[in-house]
């Protein structure tokens, strides 16, 4: 018969979790700019240097979450591989729609991505300071990447903005997936 020291599951510290979810995330991200700035090509060429700039902060964003993993010898999240498959589909797929849709897709990511930064950064501060400073140093770009977006967004059409809750959901699953594995 097991005992309860047997049956315990070692618990994961949350700072690790939550480097690794952010780590996975920001391959999604990364993903994300990649595949619409591949169809802005034909779609809306005019966005393409907007796109490719915030693509080269989120490959410095996860770059800074990979350092920070590996000085705690931590591997990377199980859910990487699928969040950069599911960051491309996406970009792709809002790529298509065209300008309008590519802001909106970029509000609601990074409005969910913000508040999940916004409840670590509350979470670490007390119990993992180096953690804590580890996140914030990528809000400020965050934040940049929706403003912008939701510029963008005014001055177009109403319909995209139905896209809002989907990919807002759809960022908020993975994020829950990523806490979990
Ligand atoms: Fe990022
Ligand atoms: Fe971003």
């Amino acid at each position: 018969m097991n005992t309860t020291a047997e049956r315990a599951v070692p618990e994961k510290p949350l700072a690790t979790q939550i480097l690794k979810v952010n780590h996975a995330g920001e391959h999604g991200a990364v993903n994300i700019y990649r595949g619409q700035a591949f169809i802005c090509r034909w779609r809306a060429p005019e966005l393409i240097s907007q796109l490719l700039e915030f693509k080269t902060h989120e490959e410095g964003h996860r770059a800074h979450f990979a350092k920070h993993l590996a000085i705690r010898s931590v591997r990377r999240c199980r859910s990487y591989h699928f969040c950069g498959l599911g960051g491309l589909v996406l970009g792709i797929i809002t790529g298509l729609f065209g300008r309008s849709a590519v802001a909106a897709t970029t509000v609601a990511v990074e409005k969910v991505v913000l508040r999940h930064l916004e409840h670590q950064i509350i979470q670490l501060g007390p119990t993992d300071p180096e953690a804590c400073e580890v996140v914030k140093k990528i809000v400020e770009e965050e934040k940049v990447h929706h403003d912008s977006a939701e510029l963008e967004l005014q001055q177009g059409p109403f319909w995209p903005r139905i896209l809002i809750p989907i990919v807002a959901g759809s960022t908020e699953l993975v994020i829950w997936l990523g806490m979990k594995l």
